[in-house]
């Protein structure tokens, strides 16, 4: 396949920065499709650590071009940070003229709301996400040609008319033209050079033959179409979303890998069917310190594998191939669960119920498999897996009817198994 998309095919935090930098290591192009800096993707290269929130995880790549597509909505002053925490002198980036900017008014009304809201908030990452695509489907969005264009002054300051009316519906202090103006003109000038029409050149490269990456964040779960609605995200993380947020044909991509987190995890709000109440069996997970959010500073929620999940996911946004990660932290476990249906008043179903009221209600069907004491932090190859650990591969297999085509042992890009090279 030349043309694939990742995805997370649960709550995000599947460990997809990994995967696609891994895969990364074989692309041309590496493009970002939806979502902004609620994303937190963690890529570890020759042990040096970088967190990514907005730009791709292929920059770490000396020869990859990385694209930052339509369907995102970025904060110029995030993304600014990140490039220079990067000191890349090489690095490539092309930022579309058709995504959106996240304007220090979308994380003042986005706070607002979630106050405003009380024990029913989102508890959304606060990144201003939400207001930003909101802005875009009510066409008083701020685009990326008109931020580092000429009439950004006149443009902002017809939408801050419009917001400092918001504010006086939320009771927030009015947002102030210049102020804003002085330092986003800024961030304006360091970015143009960077700004063009993505599409065009994707097509371009991919009627070429070149590789190309595309690289979701959060998760189906998420997925402002077809996740636990409203306990989502505002953009869609799913395959079926590249071809419009990129801007190419729908069968110009060829595949999607799906992340699947060897069990489940959840950040913010929302039901989760596989809930973990065992108190031993959290502490498990959380000694690791891989389910600490440095976002919130808080733990994730971890959960039994769902493939319920998993077979929704590939059932609305279709998946070619799995990744599944942190195989290594279920060492040490002496049961493992597995969630192959649910009970929803008596009966037996395999869906996720639209309503989350309903969803609340599902209660797990698992089976259980032994697990493994081996540590396999180390290993090279599939056969060198403990049989226990090779079963619950089997499983996932069984249960979705999707391939695995590589899982992961830690952090480290080294510590990727191919189990077959598909790109
Ligand atoms: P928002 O994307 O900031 O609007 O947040 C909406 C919901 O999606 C909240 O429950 C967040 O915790 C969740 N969310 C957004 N981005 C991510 C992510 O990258 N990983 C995990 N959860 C996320």
């Amino acid at each position: 396949m030349k043309t694939i998309v990742v995805i997370g095919t649960a709550w995000g935090d599947e460990g997809k920065g990994k995967i696609t930098d891994f895969l990364a290591s074989k692309a041309d192009i590496v493009a970002r499709f939806q979502g902004g800096n609620n994303a937190g993707h963690t890529v570890i290269v020759d042990g040096e650590y970088h967190l990514f929130q907005l730009l791709p995880s292929g920059v770490v790549n000396q020869k990859t071009t990385n694209l930052m597509t339509n369907g995102m909505v970025i904060d110029p002053k995030g993304l600014i940070e990140e490039l220079d925490e990067l000191k890349n002198p090489n690095l490539k980036l092309f930022i579309s003229n058709r995504a959106h900017v996240v304007m220090p008014y979308h994380l003042a009304i986005e706070h607002a709301n979630e106050l405003r809201k009380g024990k029913d908030k989102l508890a959304t990452t606060g990144h201003g996400i939400g207001p930003t695509y909101s802005d875009k489907a009510n066409r008083i969005g701020l685009r990326m040609d008109a931020f580092v264009g000429p009439n950004f002054k006149e443009e902002l300051t017809k939408i801050i008319n419009l917001k400092n009316i918001e504010a006086d519906k939320l009771g927030i202090p009015h947002f102030n033209v210049d102020e804003i103006y002085d330092e986003y003109k800024h961030y304006a000038q360091r970015l143009r050079p960077h700004v063009i029409d993505t599409s065009i050149y994707l097509n371009e490269q991919i009627e070429k033959g070149k590789k190309v990456l595309f690289e979701g964040a959060q998760g189906v779960m998420l997925c402002i179409e077809n996740g636990t609605y409203p306990f989502v995200t505002s953009s869609s993380p799913t395959a079926a979303a590249v071809p419009l947020y990129t801007g190419i044909a729908p069968w110009l991509l060829e595949g999607a890998v799906g992340v699947v987190k060897a069990y489940a995890t959840r950040e913010g709000a929302g039901p989760m069917p596989t809930l973990i109440t065992d108190e031993d069996i959290n502490k498990h997970f959380h000694k690791t310190k891989v389910e600490y959010e440095p976002r919130t500073g808080t733990y994730r929620r971890v959960g039994w594998l769902d493939t319920v999940i998993l077979r929704h996911a590939k059932r609305v946004s279709g998946l070619t191939y799995l990744a599944v990660t942190v195989l290594d932290i279920l060492s040490g476990l002496d049961e493992l669960k597995i969630c192959i249906s649910y009970t929803l008043d008596g009966k037996v179903i395999d869906y996720i119920p639209a309503d989350t009221n309903e969803y609340r209600k599902v209660k797990p069907n698992f089976i259980t498999l032994r697990g493994w004491s081996e540590d396999i932090s180390q290993i090279k190859s599939y056969e060198e897996l403990p049989e226990n650990a090779k079963i619950y591969l089997e499983k996932i297999e069984k249960y979705t009817g999707v391939k695995i085509g590589l899982f992961s042992v830690g952090p480290a890009r080294e510590q990727t198994i191919i189990v077959e090279d598909f790109f």
